[in-house]
Protein backbone atom coordinates (compact mmCIF):
# COMPACT_ATOMS: atom_id res chain seq x y z
CA UNK A 1 0.00 0.00 0.00
CA UNK A 2 2.87 2.14 0.91
CA UNK A 3 4.79 3.49 -2.34
CA UNK A 4 8.99 2.73 -2.16
CA UNK A 5 10.81 5.63 -0.68
CA UNK A 6 12.34 6.31 -3.57
CA UNK A 7 9.31 7.41 -5.51
CA UNK A 8 7.90 9.17 -2.92
CA UNK A 9 11.09 11.06 -1.98
CA UNK A 10 11.44 14.40 -3.92
CA UNK A 11 10.02 17.47 -1.53
CA UNK A 12 7.15 19.28 -2.94
CA UNK A 13 6.05 21.39 0.21
CA UNK A 14 8.04 22.68 3.44
CA UNK A 15 6.53 24.99 5.82
CA UNK A 16 9.42 26.07 8.15
CA UNK A 17 9.10 27.41 11.60
CA UNK A 18 5.32 28.67 11.14
CA UNK A 19 4.24 30.93 14.26
CA UNK A 20 1.18 32.14 14.24
CA UNK A 21 -0.44 34.06 16.93
CA UNK A 22 -3.91 35.38 17.58
CA UNK A 23 -3.03 37.66 20.51
CA UNK A 24 -1.58 36.54 23.36
CA UNK A 25 -2.31 32.73 21.84
CA UNK A 26 0.24 31.01 20.10
CA UNK A 27 -2.37 28.61 17.61
CA UNK A 28 1.50 27.70 16.05
CA UNK A 29 4.77 28.13 17.42
CA UNK A 30 8.01 27.21 15.28
CA UNK A 31 5.98 24.21 13.32
CA UNK A 32 8.28 22.93 10.36
CA UNK A 33 7.55 19.87 8.18
CA UNK A 34 7.78 18.85 4.94
CA UNK A 35 5.38 16.99 2.09
CA UNK A 36 7.19 14.27 -0.38
CA UNK A 37 5.51 13.64 -3.72
CA UNK A 38 2.91 10.93 -3.96
CA UNK A 39 3.21 10.76 -0.10
CA UNK A 40 0.14 10.79 2.53
CA UNK A 41 1.64 12.71 5.54
CA UNK A 42 -0.76 13.05 8.56
CA UNK A 43 -0.66 16.14 11.11
CA UNK A 44 -1.29 13.97 14.08
CA UNK A 45 -2.80 15.84 17.04
CA UNK A 46 -5.59 16.17 19.93
CA UNK A 47 -7.83 18.85 19.94
CA UNK A 48 -6.65 22.19 19.85
CA UNK A 49 -3.45 21.67 18.73
CA UNK A 50 -3.06 23.96 15.62
CA UNK A 51 -3.68 21.71 13.19
CA UNK A 52 -6.09 23.77 10.80
CA UNK A 53 -4.43 26.84 11.75
CA UNK A 54 -1.39 25.49 10.00
CA UNK A 55 -3.05 24.60 7.42
CA UNK A 56 -4.95 27.99 7.07
CA UNK A 57 -1.86 29.65 6.94
CA UNK A 58 -0.77 27.14 4.27
CA UNK A 59 -4.02 28.02 2.25
CA UNK A 60 -3.88 31.70 2.48
CA UNK A 61 -6.10 31.98 4.91
CA UNK A 62 -3.82 33.51 7.72
CA UNK A 63 -1.01 35.14 7.58
CA UNK A 64 1.91 33.25 9.71
CA UNK A 65 3.40 35.88 12.33
CA UNK A 66 6.76 34.41 11.34
CA UNK A 67 7.81 31.28 8.80
CA UNK A 68 8.21 30.71 5.36
CA UNK A 69 6.60 28.27 2.45
CA UNK A 70 8.06 26.53 0.03
CA UNK A 71 6.22 24.81 -2.69
CA UNK A 72 8.89 22.82 -4.96
CA UNK A 73 11.89 24.11 -3.55
CA UNK A 74 11.06 28.02 -3.95
CA UNK A 75 9.70 30.16 -1.10
CA UNK A 76 6.52 31.43 -2.17
CA UNK A 77 4.00 33.88 0.19
CA UNK A 78 0.40 32.70 -0.09
CA UNK A 79 -1.95 35.66 0.73
CA UNK A 80 -5.16 33.77 -0.37
CA UNK A 81 -6.43 30.74 -1.37
CA UNK A 82 -6.99 31.57 -5.41
CA UNK A 83 -3.19 32.18 -4.92
CA UNK A 84 -3.04 28.52 -3.24
CA UNK A 85 -4.49 27.13 -5.64
CA UNK A 86 -2.08 28.34 -7.94
CA UNK A 87 0.45 26.48 -6.35
CA UNK A 88 -0.99 23.54 -6.48
CA UNK A 89 -2.05 23.48 -2.77
CA UNK A 90 -6.54 22.21 -2.65
CA UNK A 91 -7.89 22.07 0.46
CA UNK A 92 -11.24 19.98 1.73
CA UNK A 93 -12.32 21.68 5.28
CA UNK A 94 -13.76 20.50 8.19
CA UNK A 95 -16.64 22.17 7.28
CA UNK A 96 -17.34 21.76 3.75
CA UNK A 97 -17.79 25.32 1.47
CA UNK A 98 -19.91 24.23 -1.28
CA UNK A 99 -22.90 26.38 -2.39
CA UNK A 100 -25.81 24.29 -1.59
CA UNK A 101 -28.41 26.33 -3.71
CA UNK A 102 -26.21 25.66 -6.92
CA UNK A 103 -25.60 21.62 -8.19
CA UNK A 104 -22.30 20.07 -7.91
CA UNK A 105 -21.25 20.97 -11.47
CA UNK A 106 -21.79 24.44 -11.20
CA UNK A 107 -19.94 24.39 -7.58
CA UNK A 108 -16.83 22.49 -9.12
CA UNK A 109 -16.51 24.87 -12.13
CA UNK A 110 -17.45 28.19 -10.22
CA UNK A 111 -14.84 30.30 -10.10
CA UNK A 112 -12.74 28.36 -13.05
CA UNK A 113 -10.71 31.83 -14.44
CA UNK A 114 -10.65 29.45 -17.74
CA UNK A 115 -14.56 30.22 -18.02
CA UNK A 116 -14.59 33.75 -19.20
CA UNK A 117 -17.95 35.46 -18.91
CA UNK A 118 -20.99 33.24 -19.33
CA UNK A 119 -19.57 31.39 -22.24
CA UNK A 120 -18.11 28.46 -20.96
CA UNK A 121 -17.46 25.57 -22.82
CA UNK A 122 -19.94 23.50 -20.70
CA UNK A 123 -19.61 19.82 -22.26
CA UNK A 124 -15.97 20.50 -22.79
CA UNK A 125 -15.64 21.08 -19.01
CA UNK A 126 -18.18 18.15 -17.98
CA UNK A 127 -16.18 15.68 -20.20
CA UNK A 128 -12.87 16.66 -17.97
CA UNK A 129 -14.67 16.54 -14.72
CA UNK A 130 -16.38 12.78 -15.56
CA UNK A 131 -12.34 11.81 -16.82
CA UNK A 132 -11.73 12.80 -13.25
CA UNK A 133 -13.92 11.71 -11.24
CA UNK A 134 -13.68 8.06 -12.90
CA UNK A 135 -9.66 8.32 -12.92
CA UNK A 136 -9.84 8.41 -9.03
CA UNK A 137 -13.20 6.88 -8.28
CA UNK A 138 -14.70 10.14 -6.97
CA UNK A 139 -18.00 8.98 -8.13
CA UNK A 140 -20.67 11.84 -7.75
CA UNK A 141 -23.57 13.04 -9.97
CA UNK A 142 -22.70 16.27 -11.46
CA UNK A 143 -26.51 17.32 -11.95
CA UNK A 144 -28.06 16.69 -8.33
CA UNK A 145 -28.28 20.12 -6.08
CA UNK A 146 -25.39 20.20 -3.45
CA UNK A 147 -28.31 19.90 -0.58
CA UNK A 148 -29.50 16.41 -1.65
CA UNK A 149 -25.98 14.90 -1.25
CA UNK A 150 -24.82 12.82 1.76
CA UNK A 151 -21.61 14.11 3.34
CA UNK A 152 -19.26 11.33 1.72
CA UNK A 153 -20.46 12.46 -1.35
CA UNK A 154 -20.40 16.20 -0.53
CA UNK A 155 -16.23 15.43 0.01
CA UNK A 156 -16.09 13.53 -3.07
CA UNK A 157 -16.81 17.01 -4.77
CA UNK A 158 -14.81 19.00 -2.97
CA UNK A 159 -11.69 16.88 -3.51
CA UNK A 160 -12.90 16.65 -7.18
CA UNK A 161 -13.19 20.54 -7.08
CA UNK A 162 -9.43 20.59 -6.20
CA UNK A 163 -8.43 18.16 -8.55
CA UNK A 164 -10.19 20.08 -11.29
CA UNK A 165 -8.48 23.03 -10.66
CA UNK A 166 -5.38 21.27 -11.03
CA UNK A 167 -3.80 20.86 -7.21
CA UNK A 168 -1.34 18.63 -6.34
CA UNK A 169 -0.91 18.89 -2.78
CA UNK A 170 -4.47 17.90 -1.14
CA UNK A 171 -5.38 19.12 2.68
CA UNK A 172 -8.25 16.93 4.02
CA UNK A 173 -8.97 18.59 7.62
CA UNK A 174 -10.61 15.34 9.30
CA UNK A 175 -12.26 14.24 6.67
CA UNK A 176 -13.24 10.82 8.32
CA UNK A 177 -14.79 12.15 11.06
CA UNK A 178 -18.54 12.87 10.04
CA UNK A 179 -18.28 10.12 7.58
CA UNK A 180 -19.93 6.14 7.87
CA UNK A 181 -17.61 3.41 7.99
CA UNK A 182 -18.35 2.84 4.76
CA UNK A 183 -17.78 6.01 3.20
CA UNK A 184 -14.45 6.01 5.62
CA UNK A 185 -13.45 2.82 3.31
CA UNK A 186 -14.56 4.81 0.26
CA UNK A 187 -12.44 7.77 1.13
CA UNK A 188 -9.32 5.60 1.72
CA UNK A 189 -9.60 3.89 -1.56
CA UNK A 190 -9.53 7.65 -3.60
CA UNK A 191 -6.78 8.78 -1.24
CA UNK A 192 -5.05 5.65 -2.55
CA UNK A 193 -5.79 6.33 -6.42
CA UNK A 194 -4.24 10.06 -6.05
CA UNK A 195 -1.27 8.91 -4.21
CA UNK A 196 -0.57 6.02 -7.11
CA UNK A 197 -1.05 9.45 -9.54
CA UNK A 198 1.73 11.14 -7.68
CA UNK A 199 -0.47 13.65 -5.75
CA UNK A 200 0.63 14.35 -2.18
CA UNK A 201 -2.16 14.42 0.85
CA UNK A 202 -1.81 16.23 4.26
CA UNK A 203 -3.92 13.93 6.23
CA UNK A 204 -5.29 15.49 9.35
CA UNK A 205 -7.08 12.92 12.15
CA UNK A 206 -6.58 11.72 15.86
CA UNK A 207 -7.97 8.56 15.14
CA UNK A 208 -5.03 6.70 16.03
CA UNK A 209 -6.35 3.46 14.10
CA UNK A 210 -6.66 5.12 10.71
CA UNK A 211 -3.80 7.06 10.81
CA UNK A 212 -1.70 4.28 11.26
CA UNK A 213 -3.28 2.23 8.21
CA UNK A 214 -3.64 5.15 5.60
CA UNK A 215 -0.05 7.16 6.59
CA UNK A 216 3.54 7.32 5.00
CA UNK A 217 4.65 9.80 7.75
CA UNK A 218 3.03 10.94 10.07
CA UNK A 219 4.00 14.54 12.29
CA UNK A 220 2.53 14.76 15.47
CA UNK A 221 1.62 18.34 16.76
CA UNK A 222 1.06 19.13 20.19
CA UNK A 223 0.09 22.34 22.09
CA UNK A 224 1.07 24.17 18.55
CA UNK A 225 4.17 22.80 18.43
CA UNK A 226 6.10 20.14 16.66
CA UNK A 227 6.87 17.12 18.76
CA UNK A 228 8.57 15.34 15.82
CA UNK A 229 8.16 13.15 12.22
CA UNK A 230 7.86 9.72 12.50
CA UNK A 231 7.74 6.97 9.43
CA UNK A 232 5.11 4.46 9.31
CA UNK A 233 6.16 1.35 10.33
CA UNK A 234 8.53 2.70 13.01
CA UNK A 235 6.23 3.60 15.64
CA UNK A 236 3.31 1.81 17.83
CA UNK A 237 0.30 3.08 18.23
CA UNK A 238 0.75 3.08 22.24
CA UNK A 239 3.63 5.65 21.19
CA UNK A 240 1.90 7.75 19.09
CA UNK A 241 -1.19 8.36 21.23
CA UNK A 242 1.66 9.10 24.61
CA UNK A 243 3.58 11.32 21.67
CA UNK A 244 0.12 13.41 21.53
CA UNK A 245 -1.02 13.72 24.55
CA UNK A 246 2.26 14.34 26.18
CA UNK A 247 2.43 11.68 28.68
CA UNK A 248 2.14 7.66 28.66
CA UNK A 249 -0.78 5.69 27.88
CA UNK A 250 -0.59 2.37 28.77
CA UNK A 251 -3.09 0.06 26.95
CA UNK A 252 -6.15 -0.32 28.69
CA UNK A 253 -6.83 -3.69 29.77
CA UNK A 254 -10.29 -3.64 31.91
CA UNK A 255 -11.11 -6.98 33.97
CA UNK A 256 -14.33 -8.44 31.87
CA UNK A 257 -16.79 -9.16 34.64
CA UNK A 258 -19.53 -12.43 34.27
CA UNK A 259 -22.60 -10.86 35.51
CA UNK A 260 -25.12 -12.65 37.45
CA UNK A 261 -27.23 -9.63 38.92
CA UNK A 262 -30.09 -8.68 38.63
CA UNK A 263 -31.73 -8.01 34.96
CA UNK A 264 -32.40 -4.81 34.46
CA UNK A 265 -33.84 -4.62 30.34
CA UNK A 266 -34.88 -7.70 28.70
CA UNK A 267 -36.51 -7.42 25.50
CA UNK A 268 -38.39 -10.90 24.00
CA UNK A 269 -38.65 -11.28 20.27
CA UNK A 270 -38.80 -7.27 19.75
CA UNK A 271 -39.68 -6.34 15.85
CA UNK A 272 -39.97 -3.08 14.47
CA UNK A 273 -39.97 -2.35 10.80
CA UNK A 274 -38.53 -5.64 10.34
CA UNK A 275 -38.58 -5.58 6.76
CA UNK A 276 -35.99 -2.56 6.86
CA UNK A 277 -32.48 -4.15 6.98
CA UNK A 278 -30.92 -0.60 7.86
CA UNK A 279 -33.46 0.80 10.28
CA UNK A 280 -35.11 -1.78 11.80
CA UNK A 281 -35.42 -4.85 14.59
CA UNK A 282 -35.88 -8.21 13.49
CA UNK A 283 -37.09 -10.71 16.66
CA UNK A 284 -34.50 -9.33 19.04
CA UNK A 285 -34.31 -10.98 21.85
CA UNK A 286 -31.47 -9.86 24.86
CA UNK A 287 -30.78 -8.86 28.19
CA UNK A 288 -28.94 -6.69 30.48
CA UNK A 289 -27.84 -7.52 33.84
CA UNK A 290 -26.21 -5.01 36.57
CA UNK A 291 -22.53 -4.79 36.78
CA UNK A 292 -22.15 -5.67 33.13
CA UNK A 293 -21.62 -3.78 29.81
CA UNK A 294 -22.95 -5.67 26.67
CA UNK A 295 -21.56 -4.17 23.53
CA UNK A 296 -23.40 -4.02 20.23
CA UNK A 297 -20.79 -4.53 17.22
CA UNK A 298 -21.59 -3.75 14.10
CA UNK A 299 -21.37 -1.39 10.93
CA UNK A 300 -23.58 1.06 11.57
CA UNK A 301 -26.94 1.21 10.17
CA UNK A 302 -28.38 -2.34 10.89
CA UNK A 303 -30.68 -1.28 13.74
CA UNK A 304 -28.57 -0.22 15.90
CA UNK A 305 -30.14 3.46 16.37
CA UNK A 306 -33.48 1.51 16.48
CA UNK A 307 -32.13 -0.58 19.24
CA UNK A 308 -31.10 2.26 21.54
CA UNK A 309 -34.46 4.48 20.90
CA UNK A 310 -36.26 1.00 21.77
CA UNK A 311 -34.39 0.70 25.10
CA UNK A 312 -34.95 4.73 26.09
CA UNK A 313 -38.65 4.62 25.15
CA UNK A 314 -38.17 6.50 21.82
CA UNK A 315 -40.24 4.31 19.82
CA UNK A 316 -42.09 1.17 20.70
CA UNK A 317 -42.12 -2.69 19.37
CA UNK A 318 -44.58 -3.51 17.15
CA UNK A 319 -44.40 -6.99 18.17
CA UNK A 320 -43.11 -8.98 21.08
CA UNK A 321 -42.32 -6.68 24.31
CA UNK A 322 -39.45 -5.36 27.02
CA UNK A 323 -39.35 -6.34 30.82
CA UNK A 324 -37.35 -3.04 32.63
CA UNK A 325 -36.42 -4.16 36.17
CA UNK A 326 -39.07 -7.30 36.10
CA UNK A 327 -41.74 -5.13 34.92
CA UNK A 328 -43.08 -5.30 31.44
CA UNK A 329 -43.27 -1.73 30.19
CA UNK A 330 -47.14 -1.08 29.21
CA UNK A 331 -45.87 3.08 27.82
CA UNK A 332 -42.68 4.08 25.72
CA UNK A 333 -42.17 7.56 26.44
CA UNK A 334 -38.59 8.86 26.89
CA UNK A 335 -39.58 11.10 30.25
CA UNK A 336 -41.01 7.37 31.77
CA UNK A 337 -37.43 6.06 31.01
CA UNK A 338 -35.74 8.83 32.53
CA UNK A 339 -37.83 8.55 35.43
CA UNK A 340 -36.55 4.88 35.56
CA UNK A 341 -33.32 5.74 36.11
CA UNK A 342 -32.22 5.48 32.29
CA UNK A 343 -29.53 7.53 30.92
CA UNK A 344 -28.72 7.96 27.41
CA UNK A 345 -25.68 9.27 25.25
CA UNK A 346 -27.84 9.79 22.19
CA UNK A 347 -26.34 9.06 18.40
CA UNK A 348 -27.22 12.82 16.87
CA UNK A 349 -26.05 15.86 19.94
CA UNK A 350 -27.83 18.03 18.32
CA UNK A 351 -31.17 16.55 18.38
CA UNK A 352 -31.35 14.90 21.57
CA UNK A 353 -28.23 15.49 23.78
CA UNK A 354 -28.76 19.11 24.50
CA UNK A 355 -30.61 22.48 24.62
CA UNK A 356 -28.25 24.83 22.85
CA UNK A 357 -29.87 27.97 24.05
CA UNK A 358 -29.24 26.72 27.73
CA UNK A 359 -26.50 27.25 29.24
CA UNK A 360 -23.63 24.33 30.00
CA UNK A 361 -24.26 24.72 34.21
CA UNK A 362 -28.22 24.44 33.22
CA UNK A 363 -27.97 21.31 30.65
CA UNK A 364 -25.80 19.79 33.36
CA UNK A 365 -28.44 19.64 36.15
CA UNK A 366 -31.21 18.91 33.25
CA UNK A 367 -32.23 15.68 34.94
CA UNK A 368 -31.35 16.48 38.29
CA UNK A 369 -32.98 19.50 39.37
CA UNK A 370 -35.37 18.24 41.25
CA UNK A 371 -32.72 16.97 43.94
CA UNK A 372 -33.24 19.18 47.39
CA UNK A 373 -29.72 19.91 46.59
CA UNK A 374 -30.60 22.10 43.75
CA UNK A 375 -33.95 22.93 44.51
CA UNK A 376 -36.40 23.12 47.01
CA UNK A 377 -40.17 22.22 46.44
CA UNK A 378 -39.85 19.84 44.05
CA UNK A 379 -37.87 21.67 41.43
CA UNK A 380 -39.28 25.45 41.73
CA UNK A 381 -36.83 27.38 43.68
CA UNK A 382 -33.45 26.78 42.44
CA UNK A 383 -30.32 26.98 44.33
CA UNK A 384 -28.41 29.22 41.84
CA UNK A 385 -25.14 28.70 43.51
CA UNK A 386 -25.33 24.99 44.06
CA UNK A 387 -25.36 24.76 40.22
CA UNK A 388 -23.14 26.64 39.95
CA UNK A 389 -20.91 25.15 41.69
CA UNK A 390 -21.53 22.05 40.70
CA UNK A 391 -21.26 22.94 37.10
CA UNK A 392 -17.52 23.92 38.12
CA UNK A 393 -16.61 20.91 39.42
CA UNK A 394 -18.24 18.78 36.45
CA UNK A 395 -16.05 21.57 33.85
CA UNK A 396 -12.70 20.42 36.25
CA UNK A 397 -13.71 16.86 36.20
CA UNK A 398 -14.82 15.59 32.83
CA UNK A 399 -12.40 18.38 31.25
CA UNK A 400 -14.80 20.74 29.63
CA UNK A 401 -13.62 23.78 27.73
CA UNK A 402 -15.74 26.33 27.43
CA UNK A 403 -15.07 30.18 28.65
CA UNK A 404 -17.46 30.20 31.49
CA UNK A 405 -20.19 27.45 32.65
CA UNK A 406 -22.85 30.54 32.02
CA UNK A 407 -21.88 30.39 28.11
CA UNK A 408 -24.85 28.53 25.93
CA UNK A 409 -23.97 24.90 25.33
CA UNK A 410 -24.80 25.65 20.95
CA UNK A 411 -21.15 27.76 21.02
CA UNK A 412 -19.40 25.01 22.68
CA UNK A 413 -17.16 23.09 19.80
CA UNK A 414 -18.42 19.27 18.87
CA UNK A 415 -16.37 17.33 21.42
CA UNK A 416 -17.04 19.70 24.60
CA UNK A 417 -20.78 19.27 23.96
CA UNK A 418 -20.30 15.66 24.24
CA UNK A 419 -18.35 15.95 27.30
CA UNK A 420 -21.22 18.02 28.61
CA UNK A 421 -23.69 15.15 27.86
CA UNK A 422 -21.43 12.78 29.24
CA UNK A 423 -21.01 14.45 32.30
CA UNK A 424 -24.80 14.98 32.82
CA UNK A 425 -25.73 11.01 32.21
CA UNK A 426 -22.93 9.63 33.31
CA UNK A 427 -23.05 11.21 37.21
CA UNK A 428 -27.47 10.37 37.03
CA UNK A 429 -26.05 7.03 38.73
CA UNK A 430 -29.02 5.47 36.48
CA UNK A 431 -29.72 2.11 36.58
CA UNK A 432 -29.50 1.46 33.02
CA UNK A 433 -26.99 3.37 30.82
CA UNK A 434 -27.40 3.52 27.01
CA UNK A 435 -24.27 4.67 25.10
CA UNK A 436 -23.86 4.89 21.53
CA UNK A 437 -20.78 5.85 19.94
CA UNK A 438 -19.58 7.42 23.53
CA UNK A 439 -16.41 8.83 22.85
CA UNK A 440 -17.14 9.76 18.99
CA UNK A 441 -15.23 12.77 18.33
CA UNK A 442 -13.25 13.05 21.48
CA UNK A 443 -9.76 13.01 21.64
CA UNK A 444 -7.89 10.06 23.08
CA UNK A 445 -7.00 11.63 26.58
CA UNK A 446 -10.78 12.13 26.33
CA UNK A 447 -11.99 9.05 25.25
CA UNK A 448 -9.60 7.19 28.16
CA UNK A 449 -11.71 9.29 30.75
CA UNK A 450 -14.95 8.24 29.54
CA UNK A 451 -13.93 4.46 29.17
CA UNK A 452 -12.69 4.83 32.57
CA UNK A 453 -16.46 6.10 34.03
CA UNK A 454 -18.07 3.91 32.27
CA UNK A 455 -16.37 0.97 33.85
CA UNK A 456 -16.54 2.59 37.22
CA UNK A 457 -20.36 2.90 36.51
CA UNK A 458 -20.47 -0.68 35.46
CA UNK A 459 -18.59 -1.87 38.71
CA UNK A 460 -21.22 0.31 40.91
CA UNK A 461 -24.30 -1.79 39.83
CA UNK A 462 -25.10 -0.14 36.56
CA UNK A 463 -26.33 -2.14 33.20
CA UNK A 464 -24.56 -0.55 30.61
CA UNK A 465 -25.62 -1.49 26.70
CA UNK A 466 -22.62 0.16 24.30
CA UNK A 467 -23.35 0.80 20.91
CA UNK A 468 -20.13 0.91 18.68
CA UNK A 469 -19.06 1.15 14.87
CA UNK A 470 -15.43 1.68 16.51
CA UNK A 471 -14.75 -2.34 17.07
CA UNK A 472 -11.65 -1.58 19.46
CA UNK A 473 -14.20 0.40 21.42
CA UNK A 474 -16.45 -2.88 21.97
CA UNK A 475 -13.63 -5.19 22.27
CA UNK A 476 -12.25 -2.98 25.10
CA UNK A 477 -15.04 -2.35 27.29
CA UNK A 478 -18.09 -5.00 26.43
CA UNK A 479 -18.22 -7.80 28.99
CA UNK A 480 -20.18 -9.57 26.32
CA UNK A 481 -20.46 -9.06 22.88
CA UNK A 482 -23.57 -9.06 20.75
CA UNK A 483 -23.56 -8.73 16.88
CA UNK A 484 -26.13 -6.32 15.18
CA UNK A 485 -26.43 -7.14 11.44
CA UNK A 486 -29.34 -6.42 9.03
CA UNK A 487 -31.81 -6.14 12.39
CA UNK A 488 -30.82 -9.03 13.78
CA UNK A 489 -28.92 -10.54 16.19
CA UNK A 490 -25.93 -12.89 14.50
CA UNK A 491 -24.05 -14.10 17.49
CA UNK A 492 -23.26 -13.93 21.11
CA UNK A 493 -19.83 -14.06 22.25
CA UNK A 494 -17.80 -13.34 25.77
CA UNK A 495 -15.58 -10.27 26.17
CA UNK A 496 -12.92 -12.70 27.34
CA UNK A 497 -10.86 -13.44 24.13
CA UNK A 498 -13.55 -13.10 21.87
CA UNK A 499 -12.82 -14.48 18.58
CA UNK A 500 -12.35 -11.27 16.56
CA UNK A 501 -12.11 -13.31 13.16
CA UNK A 502 -15.17 -14.33 13.49
CA UNK A 503 -17.15 -11.30 14.79
CA UNK A 504 -15.83 -9.18 11.84
CA UNK A 505 -17.53 -12.08 9.81
CA UNK A 506 -21.11 -11.80 11.50
CA UNK A 507 -20.46 -7.98 11.05
CA UNK A 508 -20.12 -8.80 7.80
CA UNK A 509 -23.23 -11.11 8.02
CA UNK A 510 -21.54 -13.86 7.33
N1 LIG B 1 -9.29 32.69 14.83
C1 LIG B 1 -8.81 32.34 16.04
N2 LIG B 1 -8.74 33.25 17.04
C2 LIG B 1 -8.24 32.90 18.25
N3 LIG B 1 -7.80 31.68 18.58
C3 LIG B 1 -7.84 30.73 17.63
C4 LIG B 1 -8.35 31.01 16.31
N4 LIG B 1 -8.27 29.88 15.57
C5 LIG B 1 -7.75 28.94 16.39
N5 LIG B 1 -7.48 29.46 17.62
C6 LIG B 1 -6.88 28.74 18.76
O1 LIG B 1 -5.72 28.12 18.29
C7 LIG B 1 -5.56 26.83 18.86
C8 LIG B 1 -5.41 25.79 17.76
O2 LIG B 1 -6.65 25.62 17.11
P1 LIG B 1 -6.84 24.71 15.82
O3 LIG B 1 -5.81 25.06 14.83
O4 LIG B 1 -8.25 24.84 15.39
O5 LIG B 1 -6.56 23.27 16.40
P2 LIG B 1 -6.88 21.81 15.79
O6 LIG B 1 -7.29 21.98 14.37
O7 LIG B 1 -5.63 21.04 15.97
O8 LIG B 1 -7.98 21.24 16.64
C9 LIG B 1 -6.75 26.62 19.77
O9 LIG B 1 -6.38 26.94 21.08
C10 LIG B 1 -7.76 27.59 19.23
O10 LIG B 1 -8.65 28.00 20.25
MG1 LIG C 1 -9.06 21.37 13.43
Amino acid sequence: MHLSAEKAAKEVLRMEHITKQFGAVYANRDISFDVREGEVHTLLGENGAGKSTLMNVLFGLYQPTAGDIYVRGEKVRIESPAQAVRYGIGMVHQHFMLVEAMTVFENIILGDTRSKGIFIDQAARRKEIMELSERYGLDVDLDLPVTELAVGAQQRVEILKALYRGCDILVLDEPTAALTDVEVEGLFEIMNKLKSEGKSIIFISHKMREVLRVSDRITILRAGQTVETVNIGEVTGEELASKMIGRELKPSQYAKIEADGEVIASLNHVCYHKESKHNGLNDISLQIRRGEIVGIAGVDGNGQSQLAMLLTGNISPEAGSMDLKGNKVARFDPNGFIEESISHIPEDRNKAGLVGSMSVADNLVLKITREPRFSDGNGLHLKKKAIHDYALEMQEKYDIRCSSVTQESRNLSGGNQQKVILARELEASPDLLVAVHPTRGLDIGAARFIHDTMIMQRDTGCAVLLISADFDEILELSDRILVMFEGQIMGEYSGKNPPIEEISMAMAGK
